[in-house]
């Protein structure tokens, strides 16, 4: 017979509530009887709807936490966050010059960071915020991209931080200037969408997509990935994926490899 499960009390929206340890924050609310349709989805840390707020019994300091990561605590006292909207200029991205002002110039409340670190302390995904803050500031647009190449935009840094910096938006669109601008073209990329426009592809598409959901789900379980073998292969995702641009060699540097 299995132990029965040891319960912890948790506090929500000003009541206690007794719920078994070991389970996540989303699921104790979900075990204390509530429904919910909103602050939640995928429910596996990336899409950064599941904000909440907590403290810690005996403990004046308030934590932030994706609910769906962060298991529940004894004496924890929870609250939802509301979504973080960060308002921002509208901008159209084809007729934006990346130049090292350009982020200034649609996010200039970035030059009142008064580097106090909170946003970087507050992050669930442990993004070095501040430091992609910092970088915006100097207009280096690439690492910016980089820095905050993980970021969910849960919205938890802008809730907290004194100078009322939308990070999550400096962030978007450091990469999306990346994205268009300043990363090099790729030449496998354009290979294959011409392949793709040419039909080379057209009757195995329409053979998928005639086929009964069964044999669809039973086809991709079987599919197969590139392997290591096919590193000089046209498309290989082992080449694109040891590119001197990509974001992990900038983990290296973070972690100090
Ligand atoms: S919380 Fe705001 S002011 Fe503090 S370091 Fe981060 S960006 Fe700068
Ligand atoms: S950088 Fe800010 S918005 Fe992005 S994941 Fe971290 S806390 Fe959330
Ligand atoms: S539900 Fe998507 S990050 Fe938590």
């Amino acid at each position: 017979m299995s132990e029965p499960a040891t319960l912890v009390t948790m506090e929500l929206m000003g009541k206690e509530y007794r719920v078994p340890s070991g389970l996540t924050i989303l699921a104790a609310i979900e075990y204390a009887g509530y429904k919910l349709v909103r602050g939640v989805g995928c429910r596996g840390g990336f899409c950064g709807a599941c904000p909440t707020l907590y403290r810690r019994e005996g403990s004046h300091r308030i934590f932030t936490a994706l609910a769906c990561q962060t298991l529940v605590e004894d004496g924890m006292c929870l609250v939802q966050m509301p979504f973080v909207p960060v308002p921002t200029k509208p901008y159209d991205l084809h007729s934006i010059t990346p130049q090292p002002t350009t982020l200034l110039r649609f996010f200039p409340e970035i030059a009142g960071c008064v580097a106090c670190n909170t946003c970087t302390r507050a992050c669930p995904q442990g993004l070095p915020v501040m430091d992609y803050i910092q970088a915006a500031l100097r207009g280096d647009i690439e690492r910016v991209a980089m820095l905050s190449f993980d970021c969910i935009a849960c919205g938890i840094c802008s809730s907290r931080c004194p100078a009322d910096i939308k990070h999550y938006a400096v962030g978007l669109l450091a990469r999306r200037i990346y994205g268009k601008y300043l990363v090099p073209s790729s030449e496998n990329l354009a290979l294959r969408v011409s392949a793709i426009e040419s039909g080379r592809y057209d009757a195995e598409l329409r053979e998928l997509m005639e086929l009964p959901l069964a044999e669809l789900r039973a086809r991709y379980e079987q599919r197969s990935f590139e392997a290591v073998a096919d590193q000089n292969g046209d498309y290989s995702a082992t080449r694109r994926y040891n590119s001197p641009m990509d974001p992990v060699d900038y983990q290296d540097e973070l972690e100090g490899v």
